[in-house]
Order: C-alpha cells, then sequence, then structure tokens
C-alpha cells in the first residue's frame, strides 16, 4: 500500500461500549504495522480541541483486548459543536502534522466528524460503535452484541426470582431511540412483551397479551421495555398496566449503565478488530470521511453522509417472531 499518510490520530467518542479498546488496539497495531505513527487523543473531542495527546506504540495497547471502557477515555462534546472549537481542533492536528483522524462513535459524533472534514479537509475514518446498534452501514456496531448477552444474563436471574414468586416483571433496558436491545434480549429470554420505539405500544393489547398468559397459567411473566418507547419508561408502563391488570405482583428493574461496561464478548472483540483494521487500511487506499461496518460479514465503507442521513431500520421479521413465540 503506497500512501501519503505519515501519522493519524485515534479517538472515542459518545457513550462508551465494551470492545472499544479492541478497536483503538487493531487501529494502533494495524497503523504501525504499515508503518505509520500513531497519535491517541484523550477524552474524544474535547481532547482534540484541547490537545490532549499521546503517543500510542504497539506495548502501549498490550493487554486491553478483553477489557470494558477506553483506554481513551471518552465524551459527550458540546465544544465541538460550535465553528470555534472545530478550529481549534483543526489548529492541533496541524501542529502535530496529523493526516487522518480515525473516529470510533455513533453517528451524532460521525455528523460532527463530517462538518469538519467539509469545514478543514482533514480526513476522517469512522468505526461504529453503540450497544444501541441504531447505526446505518453496519450489520452490528461494537458493544452492540455484549450489551445483549449482559442483558440476557441479567433476565435470566430476574426470571427465576419472578417464577418463584409469581410475579410479573418490567424490565427496562437502554436504547433512547432504538428498540435494538430490548428486542434482541427479548427473544432471547422469552419475553412476554417487548414495547420497542419502532412500533407503537398500546396498553390495552399488552393487558390482553398478559390476561392471556394468565389464563394459560404462566407463572411469571417479563415485558421488556426500551427507555426510548414512546408510551413511557418501565415505571410508566407498569403503573399504567397495574390499574387494569392486577393478578400478578408487579416488580420494576431498570437495568440501566451495566449494559455499557464488561469485557466484550468474542463476536465484539473480532468485530472491533476487524473494522480496525479496515479503518486504517481503508486510510492508506485512498478512502475518506467514510465508515468502515461489517455487512453480511464482508467489510463495507459507507459515505458518512449517507451514514448520517439514513436511518437503520427494526427488522419486522424479528417483530413478529417474537410475537409468535410468546405466547
Ligand atoms: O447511546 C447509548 C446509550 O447507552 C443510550 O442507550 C442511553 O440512552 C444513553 O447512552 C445514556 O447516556 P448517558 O451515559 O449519558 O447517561
Amino acid at each position: 500500500m503506497s500512501s501519503q499518510l505519515k501519522r493519524i490520530a485515534v479517538l472515542t467518542t459518545g457513550g462508551d461500549c465494551p470492545g472499544l479498546n479492541a478497536a483503538i488496539r487493531a487501529v494502533v497495531r494495524t497503523a504501525i504495522h504499515h508503518g505509520l505513527e500513531v497519535t491517541g487523543v484523550l477524552h474524544g473531542y474535547d481532547g482534540l480541541i484541547a490537545g490532549d495527546f499521546i503517543s500510542l506504540k504497539n506495548e502501549n495497547v498490550s493487554n486491553i483486548l478483553q477489557r470494558g471502557g477506553t483506554i481513551l477515555k471518552t465524551a459527550r462534546s458540546d465544544k465541538f459543536k460550535s465553528e470555534d472549537g472545530m478550529n481549534q481542533a483543526a489548529e492541533q492536528l496541524k501542529m502535530q502534522n496529523i493526516d487522518a483522524l480515525v473516529v470510533i462513535g455513533g453517528d451524532g459524533s460521525f455528523r460532527g466528524a463530517q462538518k469538519f472534514s467539509d469545514a478543514h479537509g482533514i480526513s476522517v475514518m469512522g468505526i461504529p460503535k453503540t450497544i444501541d446498534n441504531d447505526i446505518y452501514g453496519t450489520d452490528n456496531s461494537i458493544g452492540f452484541d455484549t450489551a445483549v448477552n449482559t442483558v440476557v444474563q441479567a433476565v435470566d436471574k430476574i426470571r427465576d426470582t419472578a417464577a418463584s414468586h409469581d410475579r410479573l416483571f418490567f424490565v427496562e433496558v437502554m436504547g433512547r431511540d432504538s428498540g435494538m436491545i430490548a428486542m434482541m434480549s427479548g427473544i432471547a429470554v422469552g419475553a412476554e412483551a417487548i414495547l420497542i420505539p419502532e412500533t407503537e405500544t398500546r396498553i390495552e393489547q399488552l393487558v390482553k397479551i398478559l390476561e392471556r398468559g394468565w389464563k394459560r397459567k404462566k407463572t411469571s411473566m417479563i415485558v421488556l421495555v426500551a427507555e426510548g418507547d414512546e408510551a413511557g419508561g418501565a415505571y410508566k408502563i407498569a403503573g399504567e398496566v397495574k390499574k387494569r391488570f392486577s393478578q400478578f405482583e408487579t416488580r420494576v428493574s431498570v437495568l440501566g449503565h451495566m449494559q455499557r461496561g464488561g469485557s466484550p464478548t468474542c463476536a465484539d472483540r473480532v468485530l472491533a478488530s476487524r473494522l480496525g483494521v479496515a479503518a486504517v487500511e481503508g486510510l492508506l487506499e485512498g478512502r475518506r470521511n467514510e465508515m468502515a461496518g461489517l455487512i453480511d460479514n464482508k467489510v463495507i465503507f459507507t459515505s458518512l453522509k449517507e451514514v448520517t442521513t439514513r436511518k437503520k431500520t427494526m427488522d419486522n421479521t424479528l417483530v413478529r417472531i417474537a410475537s409468535v413465540l410468546s405466547q
């Protein structure tokens, strides 16, 4: 591979998730393999503006593949949304002779990256990460597989106590705008109902499903609620249901940030490794302002413009499967 690139920078931005360290390691080792120098940017775009940089060598990314979180730290940056912030960030990159930036982030971060690149001509390559799995241009984003496995483990445990006490549980999982975590983990735990922002939630309909379960002598029931469901969070929905269906004792469990931590699964480690390699080699091939994703098990590059303007949709067959199997 011949290229003008000499030095690249890498950062993690937005909410953390398992697999970020695996992606950082892959970026650093691939870059060094191809003779590039690598700068790590701490604290996401805020660190880019502040010049919070470290030099990364192979040894700096040893023994991090299996760890949750991010050695580079992360942040959601308001400063980077301003013209001033972007100017300062561009100045910092110029001072360090950095030719390209690898952004391990979500669609909000890519929107910023695209704007930054348009304004300052800096080459950007995206790697998709978020437990929510709502980024267009990849089947799975880094972190999703680990998060759903965390949810499955937690809800299996909740099922034990629900069955022992004959209880109905409402379990809230993350997903501000997306029901991917709820849907996937809901199928995996045999949830009686899965409430997601992509489909309309009707309390009367939900009550009918629960009554059906009660009539056929189910001893416990689980309703998975995505936090972004338009009918409200788990507490609100549980309250509404209770007014109409009181056959079971009801409890609510909000899983929260435990979904964002932990050691990445094999699938997330391999995904992060493949995308980290692809991102650097994509830059070396001359690709600019694209995101490396995995579609049908193949690395596919999609322009950041497309990634940030198109919406990933819920697979309706999953909705149907969940409904058929929950009877
Ligand atoms: O975007 C990922 C996500 O985990 C969402 O599902 C959730 O709503 C949000 O981050 C929580 O963000 P914070 O860590 O800022 O509370």
